[in-house]
């Protein structure tokens, strides 16, 4: 049989190359991560103890005692563990279980404790723990004592052990979590699925994040750094507090370098049990911009001194950048038009579930900055610090979010049983913990919630983040832009978000009460497909979508059409697109879930259209867990799409990519139509050498090249594009030969022992001659020998029930991956293994070190 092929090789090896580039240039692999906070951190990750309660992932009940907390409960049996933890992500996937939040089986109560004892010299200093977050309604107990609680699951917050601890000896720290009363539009994970540290202070100390950078004023000679300092005294007495600040660049490891200001001293009088807030400014000469391409930072080290003797040392990196939004000119930062090309994202890491890893982030930022993407929101929450940081470190800019909803719920038991509780308290969490990063450029206090035109609620929430921060503009997504403008809600913020629906921006621009407002596509396009996959004539298909790229719910649209619409409204400051990656849940449009009828709030028709093919769609119950709005897939793999966001995100960039592949043995003569992604604004396509015409861009209007008659034969397909009339880039794509080989690389082939750092290894299948055979699903085999171990296995298919565990799983249309760390402590060599039936197998080393 003549099986297709299609020369991935080269679109990858462009991508590898300019990832080199960009990983050498702007950032590295190896700079560290910052924490903001106290100097004396330490990770509080290791030897924790685990057990679930309630739900369990079979669907059955074990009841929970009733003194998990206490010290003298029997913990022997439970399970070990190293946090960050996700207790869902070992699944099974559950046809039966919500395909909304991704047929895992994340309900449920778990109780972590860990036993540690802090030294005898630790007596007389503050100790606390801070969790980064824990999903979700935590409770925390320090030797059996209640310490404290924190329902929001994306929060961090602190818990201040001081008043149970017993220095010298043993200490059991108890949390107990329960996802049975929460629910999410999204997979939220479950458990402590973030890191934790412990802080030990003295009594005298900055607060939880208690330093707040601004820069009034900056020109290329100098910037006026203020920093407000908030100072505890949780002694007894009084006390007078010196408190100094250095500030140092950060070098190209992230490390404090040279020293380039001193702010001024300043002494405060604390009474005790309270806390003061002091100003203190400095200038820094010939500051450094922190921006898109050169994300520059500095580090303000601040120590606390009493009666002479330093008390306390805390850390803030900050950085040093303008951001202006002019209604009519656009964003600009540093003084220059930037536009928006944003990707949402929701916080699942695929394959690893919602723990945290800082290398499966870098590796997504890294995938994403390829593409030419500049900005991220944190859909619908707020993200892991080490999110921040990285977007810092690798210039993002960041639209950090707070809700998914406030009073009224998108789900039974959303953020709306929370809200008057805890609104107040979370957004501040928010702001005091992100204040400092230059990456945050807008504060969004919500995503479509229900209370959208509220005006009352709209002000409370945008007045309590004003009063944290008001450097920053504050949003809001609507997805009734004209219901929040209409009702006057909108006033209260500083930028329009607009979610989807920009067929009416024609209306609002000619209307005078909305002419002030910068807006932005706060979310854009929700195009839908599958790595891979292409069909002709029905773009639905066995619960996969075709990747012809134009696919897209009701309220959605191309990734053209929201191109066009920017083109045609320059003043629009760009747009997030929905989503950069796949992630776990919202299956859509094979998810039966009803909170896709919000899309259609003003709508009856629409929404009784919708809902009745829910109703159909139940009935089939869909096996599909995990979304198909990627422009990357849940592996990590770009879909073709990727190839368009980087063709109009990077114009400079020399680049052409066809689709689909060229192994149609069943389409001999048949119309497939081909499509050309090119950086370039004209393009000849030839099939088997023979010139199939040339087109040529409308600027503004085309952003895709089609050839909508072409004749399927086997052979080679070519484009060779130009740009400004020379020759730009050229893309081949081959009908292959039979899958023979597997091939295997890896995006790290050196990896840290610490037990956390990652490689992900790709695997191909092939024919002899190299070229990947799309539409092959052999079934993959990985082993590993030496100091490493397989962490987790994907291949992209948003229906697959493998589990993320499982060492076997399918290529799906070619490609699979495996995700390899290092044995804790233990160095050498890594050797990783694919092998499948009837191919060559294949191996490859990671060094661990
Ligand atoms: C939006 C919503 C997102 C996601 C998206 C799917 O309305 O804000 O969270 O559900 O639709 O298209």
């Amino acid at each position: 049989m003549n099986s297709i092929k299609r020369l991935f090789s080269l679109n990858i090896a462009i991508l590898f190359i300019l990832g080199l580039m960009i990983t050498t240039s702007s950032f590295s692999q190896d700079k560290a991560i910052i924490r903001m906070g106290a100097t004396d951190t330490h990770s509080f990750d290791d030897s924790w103890l685990f057990i679930r309660y309630g739900l369990q992932p079979d669907g059955s009940r074990i009841e929970e005692p009733q003194n998990a907390e206490s010290t003298t409960y029997n913990d022997n049996a439970w399970q070990k563990l190293s946090l960050p933890h996700d207790w869902a992500i070992t699944g099974p996937f559950r046809i039966d279980l919500e395909g909304g939040t991704g047929k895992l089986p994340w309900k449920g109560i778990g109780w972590y404790r860990k036993h540690f004892t802090v030294p005898a010299a630790d007596a007389g200093q503050q100790i606390f723990v801070d969790f980064d977050g824990a999903m979700a309604n935590a409770k925390i107990y320090l030797n059996g004592h209640y310490v404290g609680t924190w329902p929001y699951g994306y929060n961090s917050f602190r818990m201040d052990l001081t008043p149970y601890i017993k220095v010298g000896k043993e200490n059991i720290l108890a949390v107990r979590l329960d996802t049975e009363n929460w629910d999410s539009r999204w997979y939220p994970g479950a458990g402590i699925y973030r890191h934790v540290w412990l802080v030990k202070t003295n009594p005298v100390h900055v607060a939880n994040w208690g330093t707040y950078i601004t820069t009034p004023t900056i020109s290329d000679a100098s910037a006026t750094v203020k920093m407000a300092v908030t100072i505890d005294n949780q002694s007894k007495l009084p006390v007078e507090a010196s408190v100094q600040t250095a500030v140092f660049e950060l070098d190209s490891h992230n490390k404090p370098g040279a020293k380039v200001a001193l702010f001024n001293k300043s002494i405060i009088k604390i009474e005790a049990d309270t806390n003061t807030t002091t100003t203190i400014q400095a200038i820094v000469k010939d500051p450094k911009r922190w921006d898109i391409i050169s994300p520059n930072r500095y580090m303000a080290q601040t120590t606390v001194s009493v009666n002479g003797k330093v008390v306390d040392t805390y850390n803030t990196p900050f950085g040093i950048r303008t951001i202006e939004f002019i209604a009519d000119r656009g964003f600009l930062l540093n003084g220059r038009r930037i536009e928006i090309q944003g990707t949402c994202n929701h916080h699942d890491l695929g394959a690893l579930g919602a723990a945290i890893n800082t290398s499966a982030l870098r590796r997504e930022l890294t995938i994403l900055k390829t593409m030419g993407c500049n900005a991220l929101r944190t859909s619908h929450n707020p993200p892991a610090p080490e999110l921040l940081e990285l977007a810092d470190q690798m210039g993002f800019l960041v639209w950090d979010e707070a809700f998914d909803c406030w009073k009224h719920g998108k789900r039974e038991l959303d953020y709306n049983k929370l809200y008057d509780e805890w609104n107040v308290r979370d957004l501040k969490a928010m702001v005091h913990r992100d204040e400092n990063h230059p990456s945050v450029f807008i504060w969004s206090i919500g995503n479509e919630v229900m209370d959208q035109r509220n005006v009352e609620m709209t002000k409370h929430l945008a007045d309590v983040v004003r009063g944290e921060d008001p450097t920053r503009p504050i949003s809001n997504g609507y997805n009734d832009p004209d219901g929040g403008r209409e009702s006057g809600a909108v006033e209260a913020l500083d930028l329009m978000g607009v979610n989807y629906f920009f067929n009416q921006q024609a209306k609002w621009d000619a209307d005078p009460r909305y002419k002030n407002k910068p807006t932005m596509g706060s979310e854009t396009s929700s195009c839908v497909s599958s790595r891979g996959e292409y069909f002709f004539g029905n773009d639905y298909q066995n619960w996969q979508i075709s990747s012809y790229d134009n696919a897209y719910p009701g309220w959605g649209c191309s990734p053209d059409e929201q191109f066009r619409t920017n083109a045609k409204y320059p003043h629009l400051l760009g747009e997030f697109v929905w989503t950069g990656f796949d992630y776990i849940g919202e299956p859509t449009p094979y998810n039966s879930d009803e909170t896709n009828l919000q899309n259609f709030r003003n709508d009856p028709e629409k929404r009784k259209e919708l809902a009745a093919k829910l109703d159909e769609l139940r009935k089939k119950n869909p096996p599909s867990r995990s979304s198909y709005f990627g422009i990357v897939d849940l592996a990590g793999f770009p879909k073709d799409r990727f190839y368009l966001y980087q063709s109009h995100w990077r114009p400079d960039y020399p680049m052409a990519h066809i689709l689909p592949h060229w192994n149609w043995p069943e389409r001999i003569g048949k119309i497939t139509p081909v499509n050309v992604y090119t950086s370039g604004d004209e393009a000849e396509l030839f099939l088997n050498g023979k010139s199939l015409g040339r087109k040529t861009k409308i600027p503004g209007k085309d952003f895709r090249l089609v050839w909508d008659s072409v004749k399927y034969a086997p052979g080679e397909l070519k484009v060779v594009c130009y740009k400004n009339g020379k020759q730009w880039a050229t893309d081949v794509v081959k009908t292959t030969g039979e899958a023979a080989r597997l091939t295997l690389s890896a995006d790290r082939t050196v990896i840290k022992a610490d037990g956390a750092d990652l490689s992900y290894i790709t695997v191909k299948v092939t024919d002899k001659d190299g070229l990947m055979v799309p539409r092959s699903h052999p079934l993959i085999k990985f082993s590993v020998a030496g100091p490493g171990e397989i962490v987790a296995t994907d291949n992209g298919d948003a229906t697959s029930f493998v589990s993320f565990q499982s060492h076997e799983r399918p290529a799906f249309n070619g490609m699979a991956l495996v995700i390899v760390k290092a044995k804790k402590g233990q160095t050498g060599k890594i050797v990783v293994k694919a092998e499948s039936a009837g191919l060559v197998s294949t191996a490859m080393a990671i060094t661990s070190k």
